[in-house]
């Protein structure tokens, strides 16, 4: 059985040597710092579920799993082992399941599910399954269908208050999806504390029920 600290210490090596020296197989020369979340910007996200507190997360996005480890490592840390970090990932094969074997070998396995669907169809099954999460982070397609999608599940899926977090918000695609949830939904923005390319949202509590006829039309930043 391994204990609590070998755990953590074993995801921190696991992030440490993605970032320096990258995956043994990438789908070619360049993906890897091109797909991943860079290491400053994963610690920004593992700081942000410790203070929080999470102990169940819902990730939409694996790839080469750096995301993946910084939210292993505050869910480790936080949780004493118990945490729940269920990954959405429909194109994992393409990397080789590079993200999920760095997973799998810092121990991950009983803490992380991979669900390989696309995450329109993976997550309103956990919705309909009553799954509740603390927390979630959003870097998969960035396509505004997609990415809109996304997030209308997962106003239902965390839970009153919790939080989601957005990568890559300086895509139009990106930011326009998230727009709507701000104007119509309440969603706020949350300071990250320090500067990051991450965009922490804190969901209502209690969960909003607008009226059919409150639409408020949304755009991006400065397009509304
Ligand atoms: C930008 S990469 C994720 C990078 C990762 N978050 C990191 O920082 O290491 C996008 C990932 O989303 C996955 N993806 C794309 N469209 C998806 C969809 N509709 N459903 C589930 N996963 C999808 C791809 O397979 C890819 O692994």
């Amino acid at each position: 059985m391994v204990s609590q600290a070998e755990l953590l210490a074993g995801v921190r090596a696991a992030r440490e040597r993605l970032a320096g020296a990258g995956p043994d197989r990438s789908r070619r020369p360049g993906d890897f710092e091109r797909v991943s979340l860079p290491s400053a910007d994963g610690d920004v996200l593992r700081d942000l579920l410790v203070s929080e507190g999470a102990r169940a997360v819902i990730e939409v996005g694996l790839a080469y799993g750096a995301s993946a480890l910084a939210i292993a490592e505050a869910l480790v840390a936080t949780g004493a082992g118990r945490g729940r970090h269920l990954i959405v990932d429909a194109y994992q094969g393409d990397f080789a399941d590079e993200g999920w074997k760095v997973l799998a070998k810092a121990g991950l396995g009983t803490i992380c599910t991979l669900l390989r669907e696309r995450s329109e169809l993976v997550l309103p099954r956990l919705l309909a399954e009553g799954v509740v999460v603390d927390a979630a982070f959003v870097d998969a397609s960035h396509l505004f269908h997609n990415v809109f999608r996304d997030l209308c599940y997962l106003h239902e899926l965390v839970r009153p208050g919790g939080l989601v977090v957005l990568d890559d918000c300086d895509w139009p695609s990106v930011a326009t999806a998230a727009r709507y949830f701000e104007l119509n939904l309440s969603w706020h923005r949350e300071p990250a504390g320090r500067p990051t390319r991450l965009r922490p949202y804190r969901l209502p509590d209690p969960r909003p029920e607008p009226a059919f006829d409150s639409f408020v039309p949304f755009g991006a930043d400065g397009a509304t």
